[in-house]
C-alpha cells in the first residue's frame, strides 16, 4: 500500500494542504515547527484514528479556531482507495471510495502505516497501555478475527465492571465472568501467535543494530496469574473487584518486556539504544505484516536524526531504503550520504513545496 496524494484541511498548521508523494522515498525538510510532523500525523490519523502524540486528544489536531480536520488520501497498491477522515473534538466521519463507513476498524483497516518518532521510546519504557496497543495493532492486521474477539471482551469487561459498581447479582455475574473468561483466552492465544511471528525478525534487527546489548530476552504476562485459568482468577478475585471497583484480571492488563543480556533492566539503555529497540520493534511488525498480508504498511519515521548517530541511523536507512515500503523521512536536515529516487519537500509556514517540482501546496495557516 502507498500513498498517491494527500490532502489536509484544517489540521494543526494546516488549512488547505495537497502533497502528491513518491512511490518510494518521501522527504520532508523544514524549521522548528513548520509542520513536518503534522504531516506524517495526518497519515498516521487515517490509520490509527488518533495521533500518536500525546496530549490535547483529538481536539489538539483541529487547527486553533476551527471545528474539525479532515485527511483525506488516494491510496495505491493491489486496489485504489479513497479515503476521508473528519474528526470533531469528540465524533468521527470516516469514508471510503464516497461511502459513508459504519465502523472506523473498516477504514483503518485499508491503511496500515508504522510510525517512528521520537516519542516511540515510550513502546520500551513508557506504560503498559503503549505496549497492548502495539501489539493489538499488529494482531488487528494480520488475524480477521480480532476485531470480533476485541469487541466481546470490551463489552463482557464493560458488564462486569457495572455489575461490581451496582448490583450484587451472582447469577448475572457468572454469565458475564464467563465470557470475559471466553474472549480473554482467545485475546491471549491471538496475542501469543503474534509474538511468535515478531521475535524472529525482531532478534534479527537487535542483532545487526544493538550486538553489544547481548541476547534479548523475551517476557509476555498475559495479565492473570500463570497458574489459573481466567474463569477461576475472576472468581477469586470478585470480591475485592467489588472494592476496587474495576476487573484487575484480564488481557486488559496483559504486558510484553524485552530486555537484554548485558542490560537487564530498562533504565540501562540509553536514549539512542532506546530508539533503536524501538525502531526493531516497528520494522519487525512491519516485516510480520508484509508476510502475512503480502503487502507492505507505509512507514514514517519523525526526526529520523534525533539521537541517533552516524552509523547507526545509516543502518536504520539502508534498511528501510531498501525495504519496498513507501517511506516518509522528516528532519531539519538530511544528514546522511545516501542516494535514493524520491521526493524532497521543503515545509514551512503551513505549506510544502517539492523541490523538484512545481509548488503542492499553497494557503500557509499558521
Ligand atoms: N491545533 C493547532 N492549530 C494551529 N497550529 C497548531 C496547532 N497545533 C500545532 N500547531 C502549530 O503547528 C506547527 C507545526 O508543528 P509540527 O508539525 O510539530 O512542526 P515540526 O514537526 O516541523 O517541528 C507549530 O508551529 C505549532 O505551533
Ligand atoms: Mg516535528
Amino acid at each position: 500500500m502507498y500513498v498517491e496524494q494527500l490532502v489536509l484541511t484544517d489540521l494543526r498548521c494546516f488549512e488547505a494542504l495537497k502533497l502528491v508523494p513518491s512511490r518510494s522515498v518521501n522527504v520532508l525538510l523544514g524549521d522548528n515547527g513548520s509542520g513536518k510532523t503534522s504531516i506524517l500525523e495526518a497519515l498516521y490519523v487515517l490509520s490509527h484514528g488518533r495521533s500518536f502524540r500525546a496530549g490535547g486528544g483529538a481536539a489538539a489536531l483541529i487547527r486553533r479556531g476551527q471545528t474539525a480536520c479532515t485527511v483525506h488520501a488516494v491510496l495505491g497498491g493491489a486496489q485504489q482507495r479513497r479515503l476521508g477522515l473528519t474528526r470533531t473534538a469528540h465524533t468521527w466521519r470516516a469514508r471510503i471510495d464516497g461511502q459513508p463507513a459504519v465502523r472506523l476498524s473498516a477504514l483503518l483497516g485499508l491503511c496500515p502505516v508504522i510510525c517512528v518518532e521520537p516519542g516511540s521510546q515510550a513502546l520500551i519504557a513508557g506504560p503498559a497501555e503503549l505496549r497492548r496497543r502495539f501489539l493489538d495493532w499488529g494482531v488487528f492486521h494480520v488475524e480477521p478475527g480480532f476485531v470480533d474477539v476485541w469487541q466481546r471482551h470490551r463489552r463482557a469487561l464493560q458488564q462486569r465492571n457495572a455489575l461490581l459498581r451496582t448490583a450484587v447479582d451472582d447469577r448475572q455475574m457468572r454469565i458475564w465472568e464467563q465470557h470475559l473468561a471466553q474472549s480473554g483466552k482467545e485475546l491471549d492465544a491471538l496475542r501469543r501467535a503474534y509474538l511468535e511471528r515478531w521475535r524472529e525478525p525482531l532478534t534479527r534487527y537487535l542483532s545487526r543494530w544493538l550486538p553489544e546489548l547481548g541476547a534479548p530476552q523475551y517476557q509476555y504476562q498475559r495479565g492473570w496469574a500463570a497458574a489459573s485459568e481466567l474463569d477461576t482468577a475472576l472468581r477469586s478475585t470478585r470480591d475485592r473487584d467489588r472494592v476496587m471497583g474495576f476487573t484487575r484480571a484480564g488481557p486488559q492488563r496483559a504486558d510484553w518486556a524485552l530486555t537484554f543480556a548485558r542490560a537487564p533492566e530498562r533504565h540501562q539503555l540509553s536514549r539512542g539504544q532506546t530508539k533503536l529497540v524501538a525502531l526493531a520493534c516497528m520494522l519487525a511488525q512491519f516485516e510480520v505484516y508484509r508476510s502475512m498480508r503480502g503487502d507492505v504498511p507505509v512507514l514514517l519515521l519523525d526526526d529520523l536524526a534525533s539521537e541517533l548517530d552516524r552509523a547507526h541511523g545509516e543502518r536504520v536507512l539502508d534498511q528501510v531504503l531498501g525495504c519496498g515500503a513507501q517511506v516518509w523521512i522528516s528532519g531539519t536536515t538530511f544528514p546522511w550520504q545516501r542516494q535514493f529516487s524520491g521526493r524532497v519537500f521543503h515545509v514551512e509556514h503551513g505549506a510544502a513545496r517539492c523541490a523538484d517540482g512545481p509548488v503542492l501546496a499553497q494557503e500557509a495557516g499558521c
